[in-house]
């Protein structure tokens, strides 16, 4: 009798709770365990040295570029004598506002600093004010300004400010994408290449970079992506190259040590049995391996920022997570707590899988395949997919909905949307 009585309250306790979990989770599967935005990463906490230490490479060590940046491409000739603030500005380079004195700050504010006079970029620059530009410059018996040596940092395309001070000038936002530069034009300003190497370079665009033209001579740019959020993910870039099995420091450092070396020209080396070449740099020295462990806890420290405070919809994105679960199942793809399946093995996709416009890149890579984005943060970063064809999140859901013949409704569309943006 007594045992009777217990094994009912047991069971009422079970099915109690398991009827709970559905009424309050809404009978989706993928709710346990999967769900998008749900499930634990349980990952090892980082070591606060190794982070700090990655924040000073991450912003000011170039790996020993200079050699390229100079001597090859003599950009520092460059920058001296043709690249004005506005200049600057105007091909999105942006101004650590941290890094520049009061004064300054207030004679900018006011218009009274030059902004049309190369000597005062060489001022920020002597500051180490110019976000991802290195430079030694030296004073001429003139009292002018000569920019010595100048290099590159991953600075460069991954932060930018918020624009606190004047558009473009403002804090530091590290690792998020710098989606207003323009890589391709500023390395097309260079006397070093020839006029049919320039016009690829020029055609790029805003916050759009090739890192393998230089090898295979086609030019099919994508998107700079953000560097946060990517803690848990053991895959990186849009076609998942970067992995432990090639780089023991880790997925993400596999890739650092590929742009670091192969576009930055640090010096250093890589190689992966999957690509059909090796880059070896160094000269007598590596400045690039012994740093990638302290350069991945920074960027591993950064997680993406949540989406800010009135900017969509709380009912609708409540809808929309619905729709992005059942009717328009992306969570097939995007699921668990990071948005994506990569983390359940290290899952990639056939070429087929990206609804985007372009195909091709992927066949440029080492996995041939695609990784899953992960989503949080991207309301922070238009336009989407690798190559930048959809430029709001509404675009994406548009051709989401036409590519794979959703049939959403309007407000199933918009509903979609407003949860996109809150992730
Ligand atoms: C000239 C611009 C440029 C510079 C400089 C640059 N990157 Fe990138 N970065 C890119 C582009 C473009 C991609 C996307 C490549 C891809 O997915 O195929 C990328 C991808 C990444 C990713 C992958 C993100 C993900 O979703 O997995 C990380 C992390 C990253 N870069 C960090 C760095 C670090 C650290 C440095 C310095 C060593 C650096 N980048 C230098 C343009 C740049
Ligand atoms: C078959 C797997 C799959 C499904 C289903 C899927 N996605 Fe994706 N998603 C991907 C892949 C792969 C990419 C990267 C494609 C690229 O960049 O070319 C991606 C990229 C994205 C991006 C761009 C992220 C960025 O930072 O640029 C968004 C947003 C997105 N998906 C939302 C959705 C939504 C919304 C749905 C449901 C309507 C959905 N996805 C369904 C695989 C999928």
């Amino acid at each position: 009798m007594k045992h009777g009585f217990m094994v009912t309250v047991l069971l009422m306790a079970v099915f109690g709770l398991t009827s709970c979990n559905k009424l309050d989770l809404g009978h989706f599967p993928w709710d346990h365990g999967s769900a998008p935005g749900k499930g634990e990463l349980n990952l090892p906490p980082l070591d606060p040295q190794l982070v700090q230490q990655g924040k000073q490479v991450f912003r000011y060590w170039t790996f020993g570029d200079e050699t390229f940046w100079t001597d090859k491409l003599q950009m520092n000739k460059v920058i001296e004598s043709a690249v004005s603030p506005k200049t600057a500005l105007s091909v999105g380079l942006k101004v650590d506002a941290a890094a520049l004195p009061a004064s300054v700050i207030t004679a900018i504010e006011k218009g009274q600093v030059n902004l049309d006079d190369p000597q005062t970029t060489l001022l920020l620059i002597q500051a180490n004010a110019v976000l991802g530009i290195k430079g030694e410059v030296s004073k001429n018996a003139d009292g002018t300004l000569s920019l010595d040596r100048v290099g590159v940092t991953c600075a460069l395309c991954h932060s930018t400010v918020d624009n606190s001070v004047a558009p473009g000038i403002g804090n530091r936002l590290d690792c998020w994408p710098n989606r207003d530069l323009n890589p391709g034009l500023i390395i097309s300003l260079s006397p070093a290449l020839s006029q049919s190497t320039k016009a690829t370079y020029a055609s790029w665009g805003p916050g759009m970079y090739d890192p393998r033209f230089n090898f295979d001579g086609k030019s099919n740019p994508v998107v700079i992506p953000p560097a946060y959020g990517l803690y848990g993910l053991p895959k990186a870039i849009f076609t998942g190259d970067g992995d432990v099995e090639h780089e023991p420091a880790g997925p993400v450092a596999y890739w650092n040590r590929y742009v670091s070396v192969t576009q930055m020209h640090g010096h250093g080396y890589f190689s992966d049995p999957r690509l059909p070449w090796t880059v070896d740099y160094r000269q007598n020295d590596d400045l690039v391996t012994s740093v990638l462990p302290a350069l991945q806890a920074y960027e591993y420290s950064k997680s993406a920022p949540a989406a800010p405070a009135n900017s969509y919809d709380i009912a609708a994105a409540n809808r929309g997570r619905v729709v992005f679960m059942q009717k328009a199942n992306c969570v097939s793809c995007h699921n668990g707590p990071l948005f994506t399946d990569v983390i359940y093995g290290g899952k990639l996709h056939p070429q087929s899988a990206s609804v985007a416009i372009d195909k091709d890149y992927v066949k440029r890579s080492a996995t041939k395949m695609w990784r899953v984005t992960p989503l949080r943060g991207i309301w922070q970063h238009p336009p989407y997919f690798h190559d930048g064809s959809a430029k709001t999140l509404a675009d994406v859901v548009d051709r989401y909905n036409q590519v794979q013949n959703l049939r959403l409704t309007a407000k199933e569309k918009s509903d979609l949307t407003e949860y996109l943006k809150s992730l």
